[in-house]
């Protein structure tokens, strides 16, 4: 049997949504289940993990639901430990800054979920005493490990496109009131106090897509909006919604590319997928989704003539053609979480950094000062 070589982490908010399902369950226990992570020069890394939360009853039932025993209230005690090296948060956004603070303090390399801040200066200040310190750090990008978009990344490598022109994403779907249906999200996502809100929840996510795969964004102007004030919250109590639910953006891009995302959670889902990019090229066009891609090329492109005095002859949908996969596509959170761990041990390549988790806050930022003054807004370089 190969040998396991340990590798400490320090889990915090594993009771939330995303720390359990996505990180403990699907990422980290799978990374255990699959035997490890190969090392290069042999032997596996083999995570042990410290599960770290504010209520111990809940922190208790997770462990023991998962076998695992080493778990704490006390985040100050875990992070002293000689025998952890990585802090992970995937805390509620407001408690995050300062947790990581601590963790870089304490000598801890970071992985965290996004945004890394609610604010750019708090974003930015995490990178400098991260690089400071000398430790490695890593913000979760997770959409970019989905299948439809890993085949939208090799459409656009390949030189599918020819020039792109324009981006059209479209996000959504209805969140429940709370009222005579329970909110599929947590509450504290409708209060702006508590770090709220889809722009900073999704620009994030919205800034690395569009870098990653397009071109930096230059520009962005934006108009938000709480369409829904009122909801109910985990113990059915009516609260003001003082978040916004819905932004619309548009995303300047070098090259010239347009993108235009919009984003809602107060939107009843008429699409084929939760999040869709529409990209059209000199060349060709696709749409991709979390899972599915398909494209169009210019040479099966139809030519609709506008005449609303007769019913259209064409099925538009059924023109399109699907991208295969030709991978097989693990689940992203983990295949982030592999690399994150190969390049704290090996030294391996990785480049979603605090730098890049900044900028996604900073694109937050400047999305609700557009809305606020009513105007465009060009993003400026982040220094170091
Ligand atoms: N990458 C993604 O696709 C994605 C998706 C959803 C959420 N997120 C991010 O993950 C983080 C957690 O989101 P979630 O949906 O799992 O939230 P959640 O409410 O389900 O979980 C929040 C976690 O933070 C803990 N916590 C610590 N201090 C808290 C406080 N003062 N109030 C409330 N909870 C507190 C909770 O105990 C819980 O473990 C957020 O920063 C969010 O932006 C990322």
């Amino acid at each position: 049997m190969t040998a396991r070589v340990p590798i400490g982490i320090v889990m915090n908010g594993v009771t939330g949504r995303m720390g359990y399902r996505q990180h403990l369950v699907r990422s980290l226990l799978a990374i255990r289940e699959q035997g490890g992570v190969p090392l290069r020069g042999g032997g596996r890394l083999w995570p042990e993990l410290v599960l770290v939360g504010r209520n111990e009853a809940k922190l208790r039932d997770v462990a023991a639901q998962h076998g695992l025993t080493d778990w704490t209230t006390d985040l100050g005690a875990a992070l002293a430990r000689p025998d952890v090296s990585i802090y992970f948060d995937a805390q509620v956004t407001s408690e995050r800054e300062k947790a990581i603070g601590l963790a870089i303090e304490a000598g801890k390399h970071i992985y965290t979920e996004k945004p890394t801040a609610t604010t750019l200066s708090g974003a930015v200040d995490l990178a400098r005493a991260a690089d400071a310190a000398g430790v490695r750090h890593g913000v979760v990008q997770d959409k970019l490990f989905l299948p439809g978009l890993r085949k939208l990344d090799r459409l656009v490598r390949g030189g599918f496109f020819g020039r792109i022109l324009s981006v059209r994403g479209e996000f959504g779907y209805w969140v429940f009131e709370g009222d005579w249906q329970e909110a599929q999200r947590p509450s504290w996502n409708y209060r702006a106090a508590d770090g709220g809100g889809i722009v900073v929840d999704m620009f994030p996510h919205w800034h690395y897509v569009l870098e990653q795969i397009f071109a930096p964004v230059r520009a962005v102007t934006a108009h938000i909006a709480t369409h829904i004030p009122r909801r109910w919250d985990e113990d059915g109590q009516p609260y003001d919604a003082t978040a916004d639910d819905a932004a619309y953006g548009i995303f300047e891009l070098d090259g010239g590319i347009v993108a235009q995302i919009n984003s809602s959670w107060a939107v009843r889902v008429n699409r084929d997928e939760l999040v869709e990019f529409q990209v059209d090229g000199t060349e060709g066009s696709a749409v991709a989704g979390l899972r599915r891609c398909r494209v169009q090329h210019r040479s099966t492109t139809p030519k609709p003539v506008w005449n609303p005095d007769l019913p259209s002859t064409d099925d538009f949908r059924s023109q399109w053609q699907e991208v295969p996969d030709n991978d097989v596509y693990d689940n992203g959170f983990k295949a982030q979480w592999e690399m994150f761990l190969r390049h704290v041990a090996e030294d391996a390549p990785y480049t979603w950094d605090l730098w890049a988790g900044a900028r996604g806050v900073q694109l937050a930022e400047l999305g609700l000062q557009s809305a606020r003054e009513g105007r465009r807004v060009e993003v400026t370089e982040l220094g170091s």
